[in-house]
């Protein structure tokens, strides 16, 4: 039985007039123990507050019934065993072996794969040894400062998103830098940075085919042959992450010098893998173990703990009330956190290339709305952007507010106002303010009746638009494994409850198909003739101006 023929949905659909009638400022107004009601801690550093989404102990429950009479708890065991299948690419889906106790056991066909996750994260363990005492060093025997994280979408955004988020613990006397995008100009600017006496690039590829990734890869290694001049030392510069040994052979890196994982780790899903070296190398090992070790504390608690208090799964199903039964299309993501400048984006592959699917399980469209437009920035700069549209516009948008109580830069008139700020847009969003207090606050400036009257309307904000709240002690490693593999995991839900593949990506390859086409046409110096005329056309005048 589909989503919308669950009982359970159907009685949601039911009720979605009444609790609509219902605004979140009278919901405050009549029960004065919602924020304990709906605030769910998760251990002693971090709590969601659920309290100011459109949810009524009813919803909640109905909510929580759809998710067992969907079985998702037969899905979350198979998250944890060899029983999430991504049947569209013929592998499994196993990340949380990834940051498991070396004494677990996860059977993939017969084999515990926690052993070979152990051994690899022991050779992260003594490579980042080797390269922090200066027992690894560059051709010259200088020791290594810089590296180049050379890879794309799940093999950049997680290693960038987490060595940025987590600035605050880099004492290891290691930059990184990461290189993502076919714009050489990214490459450029990175190279102008650093020496190649003491830089280490890490090639992350998964498929170690990837376009963007190997003309980066190439080029940095011509970059640095012109600096050096003797291919031997190659090895001394570049290692690899990836599941392809041979391609990684062929590029030059040579087996010692590559560190692998599996087929059945998704691209992003794959930050807590040797993919995470370069957080490793910036952080130390411990503190990449602390990562680790907060991401398998939301593991456990996803496997164990009651709908009702299981945080990612009430994220999922607050997403299927909002999306599919109140008709929410997009979700904002707020961290009021500086150092998780880059959690937005991260969040957008993790999600959007997760859920935005079209096709469910049998193979068949799905007649309601998956995945949402995912956005954000940090604050206070988005509400400086398009905080305007989450109050006022004409569509409301849930969004995730994301803080930290203690800040480690110290700044404590900054951290205030910081927090300040984000409690504020929770508040303003969900209460808005209505017309008479406009008017009394118009006609205290001195404002006319005639004068109150016409601006009044344009000051007045609806509210009533849901938001989450989650709030950390602070952001440590711990909290952040913790944080990642929470939003990973709601996508999961998400996904079963969506009944959707959210471990495939096939939407980007037609992209990849075409681009490959169309840059030997843009290297052909005769006209362009063989596409649609909007693309011959941009291709005459790119060859126009001189480009290509
Ligand atoms: O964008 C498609 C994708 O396959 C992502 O899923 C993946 O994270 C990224 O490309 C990079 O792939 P690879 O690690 O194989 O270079």
């Amino acid at each position: 039985m589909g989503l919308l023929d669950q009982p359970a949905f159907l009685a949601l659909q039911e009720r979605k007039a009444q609790e609509r009638a219902l605004s979140l400022n009278e919901r405050f107004a009549v029960d004065a123990n919602r924020f304990s009601a709906f605030c769910v801690p998760f251990g002693e550093h971090m709590q969601v507050d659920f309290s100011r989404q459109h949810l009524s102990v009813e919803v909640k429950a109905q909510l929580c019934a759809l998710a067992r009479d969907m079985d998702l708890g037969t899905a979350i065991n198979g998250l944890f065993g060899d029983n999430c299948f991504n049947h569209t690419e013929g592998r499994a889906a196993l990340h949380t072996a990834l940051r498991m106790p070396a004494d677990a056991c996860v059977n993939l066909k017969g084999t515990n794969v926690v052993p070979f996750v152990h051994h690899e994260l022991a050779r992260v363990k003594a490579f980042c040894k080797r390269v922090h005492s200066g027992e690894w060093c560059g051709f010259s025997g200088k020791s290594i400062t810089d590296v180049v994280n050379i890879g794309i979408g799940g093999s950049d955004l997680g290693p960038a998103m987490v060595t940025e988020a987590l600035a605050c613990y880099h004492d290891q006397g290691i930059r990184a830098h990461f290189v993502s995008n076919m714009d050489g100009a990214q490459l450029a600017q990175v190279l102008q940075q650093v020496d190649a006496e003491r830089t280490l690039f890490i090639v992350s590829s998964k498929t170690f085919s990837t376009d963007e990734t190997m003309t980066n890869a190439r080029a940095a290694r011509e970059w640095f042959l012109a600096a050096c001049g003797d291919a031997a030392q190659v090895n001394k510069h570049f290692v690899a992450v990836s599941t392809n040994a041979k391609a990684v052979q062929a590029f030059g890196i040579g087996a010692e010098q590559m560190f692998e994982f599996w087929d059945w780790v998704g691209g992003r899903f794959s930050l807590w893998s040797a993919i995470g070296l370069p957080i490793a190398l910036t952080l130390g090992f411990e503190r990449f173990e602390q990562l680790l070790a907060g991401a398998h504390a939301m593991d456990e608690h996803l496997r164990d703990a009651p709908f009702e208090q299981n945080i990612p799964v009430l994220m999922a199903l607050l997403s299927i009330w909002n999306i599919n039964v109140l008709g929410l299309r997009s979700e904002g993501v707020f961290p009021y956190c500086q150092d998780l400048k880059r959690f937005p984006a991260f969040l957008q592959q993790l999600n959007m290339e997760s859920n935005g699917k079209g096709v469910n399980n049998q193979g068949e469209k799905v007649s309601y709305n998956t995945g949402p437009v995912i956005f954000g920035e940090v604050g206070t700069n988005g509400q400086h952007a398009f905080f305007q549209l989450l109050h006022q516009g004409s569509q409301a948008v849930p969004g995730d507010f994301i803080g930290f109580a203690r800040s480690a830069y110290g700044y404590p008139e900054h951290h205030r106002k910081l927090l300040g700020n984000m409690l504020a847009q929770a508040e303003a969003m969900a209460f808005g303010k209505n017309y008479d207090d406009v008017a009394k606050e118009l006609a205290a400036e001195g404002l006319n009746a005639a004068e109150v009257a016409k601006l009044a309307p344009y000051k007045v904000m609806d509210g009533n638009r849901p938001s989450t709240t989650i709030l950390c002690d602070e952001l440590t490693p711990y909290n952040l494994g913790a944080l990642i593999a929470m939003y990973e995991h709601k996508t999961f839900v998400q996904g079963v409850l969506w009944n959707i593949n959210s471990f495939d990506q096939w939407g980007v390859e037609l992209g990849k198909k075409l681009a490959a086409r169309l840059i030997d046409d843009l290297a052909d110096e005769t006209e362009t003739t063989a596409h649609d005329s909007a693309t011959n056309g941009l291709i005459a005048q790119i060859k126009l101006w001189g480009g290509s």
